[in-house]
């Protein structure tokens, strides 16, 4: 093997969808859609950046580049910031960029969880968890993007734990992506600073009611599980018809819809065994359309497996 192949590795990380409604900034999953990383670490001082797919043009080719960032920040705490100060990295992006599928989490864990295994691999995932908290900001994207399934986060004083479970229930996710980007930072200047005690109270229930329902694969308790008095009803406006395609996607029969992340993608839950997932997509998109916003579904499954390397 080369040189330039020992330090080269591809990695694979899926899109997440945070807050899965009541469960705001703590509640995440990990959706069958996914972002390559090709890293090959350099001793030189150079930097070959080159990404194709979702957003290709909008993504930095510099030192500012996320993925970079987080490799550097791997290589530096593990000592080998001066062994390790250029690299080539190849992008293949599927998640959408600035939606609400955490396509920055996902970046920032592939470049940690790449770098990592090529220096063998010293860190674990809750190392990486941490890390990559430490660069969001939240762990509620990067979590499921580390672990995969649902995770149920906490932060106490900088210190992150995660749960991630798989859920009993078989479900369908449907998510229509509106084609105008919102960015988070926008999306959290919308939020009050304090909440009334019966929002608090209507979300621990639901979002607690949720976990239950995941974990024993009830589907009639998730009824109003996903539903929230902490963000959403504060973000509706910046997603046009956010109100009305909640109300399609459980009419044409989803056990419950969200905002993802900080929006402005939409993303219903739907019964594998009920079979209707291409109908909620196509009332999702319609109404979004007599809203005027124009809007594309996927229709995902959970991944189970979060970032893993795809040749190493
Ligand atoms: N929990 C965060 C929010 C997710 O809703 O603002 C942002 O990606």
């Amino acid at each position: 093997m080369s040189e330039t192949e020992k330090n080269r590795v591809v990695v694979r990380v899926p899109g997440t969808s945070a807050n899965c409604g009541s469960g705001f900034d703590c509640i995440g999953l990990a959706a069958t859609i996914y972002n390559d990383l090709d890293l090959t670490l350099l001793e030189d001082e150079k930097l070959i950046i080159e990404s194709a797919g979702e957003g290709a043009e909008l993504i930095p080719n510099d030192e500012k580049n996320i993925v970079w960032k987080s490799a550097r920040l791997v290589l530096e705490r593990a000592g080998f910031g001066e062994k390790f100060k250029g690299a080539i990295i190849r992008m293949e992006n599927h998640i959408p960029i600035s939606r609400g599928l955490g396509s920055s989490a996902a970046a920032i864990v592939a470049g940690l969880f790449a770098a990592n295994e090529i220096i063998n691999r010293p860190f674990s995932r809750n190392d990486i968890l941490r890390f990559a908290t430490e660069i969001e900001g939240h762990p509620d994207n990067v979590a499921p993007a580390i672990f995969g399934g649902f995770t149920v986060s906490v932060v106490d004083k900088g210190r992150v734990q995660t749960f991630s479970f798989l859920p009993k229930n078989k479900l369908k996710l449907v998510v229509a992506v509106p084609d105008f980007p919102l960015s988070t930072r926008t999306a959290r200047q919308v939020l009050p600073k304090t909440v009334p005690m019966k929002d608090a109270i209507f979300n621990i229930s639901r979002a607690s009611m949720l976990i239950a329902a995941l974990i024993k694969g009830k589907d009639n308790f998730l009824e109003s599980a996903f539903d929230d008095a902490l963000h959403q009803p504060y973000r509706k406006n910046l997603v046009p018809g956010m109100s009305e395609v909640f109300e399609a996607a459980k009419n044409a029969g989803a056990l419950g819809v969200a905002l993802s992340g900080a929006g402005p993608c939409l993303i219903a839950f739907s019964s594998e065994k009920k079979h209707i997932e291409n109908e909620i997509a196509t009332e999702m998109v319609q109404t979004f359309k007599k809203n005027d916003v124009q809007a594309d579904a996927l229709i995902l499954n959970l991944d189970t497996r979060g970032a893993f390397v795809v040749n190493g």
